[in-house]
């Protein structure tokens, strides 16, 4: 099957009251901000599409690299005993990189479930379709809903050890400090000799990772002023998006690779009755995408107390699985 050639879905089904409660309180707030969790309705998922499709957006092709080229690896690292497991997705959209695993596990009758977990149930649906088609032996259960709520449900439906997969470099989309305190939580849930893999985007070159969110072609710009027609579509929002300016950074101290929107003109903006002055030049902070060392990735499995039981990293050494125990 080529797994490759599909889509990677992000479309998140929030509610149109959390959406608006979260939105005005990020433009209430100083500086200004909005979630980057909001990117992706219908367009935001075509426009992140066409980035992971970009010459110099390489995340998606490092880890396609791992799953691909290094699948008997990434089995033997998280088969530690012959026991059945669970093996949950946070976040599966499609699984264009899980999916090389499990096909590989099925071919090798690995005695394991699949538990998709996503926001959107259109998306667990198309995918328990794909699966049910080409690997009619995968035992499959999705769980749709938020990842906390669904790894309590996956825990409670069975007590079989958990292999958990968050991948995609998504961690990156929040603060070290909130990083942090998703591991602390997941680490809460499992149990002893549970696994977790996380895929991490490495410091790099700055100029490499500039380029990859800063493309000539102006994509990433597009996704980024895509929330604001959004916003306009859903919450009856009056944004000019000719009057905003995407502006990328990259701090190759902190590892922050951070996106904004620049007011281009003092001007007001409403949503439904509430209006929101910007003064001309003023940010709106739009998403982070953190960038991690070796010493980051240690300091995050501490403090969380997990045991870093192993590594893949791609071909090109830019992007890395790392795979935690909890002992
Ligand atoms: C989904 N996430 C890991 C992407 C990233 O690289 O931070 C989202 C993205 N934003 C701009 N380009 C890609």
């Amino acid at each position: 099957m080529n797994l490759q050639a599909e889509t990677e879905f992000h479309t998140q089904n929030y509610s149109k009251k959390t959406f608006l409660a979260d939105v005005l309180e990020g433009l209430k707030s100083s500086p200004k901000k909005l979630h980057s969790k909001y990117f992706y309705d219908e367009a935001g998922d075509k426009l992140f599409q066409q980035i992971m499709d970009m010459p110099e957006y390489y995340l998606t092709n490092c880890e396609v690299d791992i799953f691909k080229n290094k699948t008997e690896q990434l089995a033997k690292i998280i088969l530690t005993d012959n026991e059945p497991f669970d093996l949950i997705e946070l976040g599966a959209g499609d699984a264009l990189k899980s999916g090389y695993l499990l096909e590989y596990l099925t071919k090798e009758n690995i005695d394991f479930t699949y538990m998709p977990i996503d926001i959107s149930g259109h998306i667990l649906e198309v995918l328990d379709e794909k699966f049910r088609r080409d690997l009619p032996n995968l035992e499959i259960k999705t769980l749709e809903g938020e990842y906390f709520d669904m790894l309590d449900k996956a825990m409670s439906i069975s007590q079989k050890r958990k292999v958990v997969l968050f991948l995609g470099g998504n961690i990156g989309n929040m603060y070290l400090e909130e990083s942090h305190h998703f591991c602390r939580e997941l680490r809460r849930k499992l149990n002893r000799g549970d696994i977790l893999l996380i895929g991490f985007d490495l410091k790099k070159n700055p100029h490499t990772i500039l380029n990859a969110y800063n493309d000539a072609a102006g994509i990433t710009s597009s996704f980024n002023l895509n929330l604001l027609i959004r916003m306009n579509r859903e919450l009856e929002a009056d944004f000019d998006v000719l009057n905003f300016q995407h502006y990328q950074t990259y701090n190759p101290l902190s590892g922050e690779c951070r996106s904004f929107l620049v007011s281009l003109t003092e001007q007001n903006v409403h949503i439904g009755n509430q209006a929101f002055h910007f003064e001309e030049n003023e940010l709106i902070d739009m998403e982070i995408s953190q960038k991690f060392s070796q010493d980051d990735i240690s300091r995050l499995a501490k403090d969380a107390k997990f045991h870093i039981i192993d590594e893949v990293t791609d071909s090109k050494n830019w992007f890395v699985d790392s795979i935690w125990q909890v002992f």
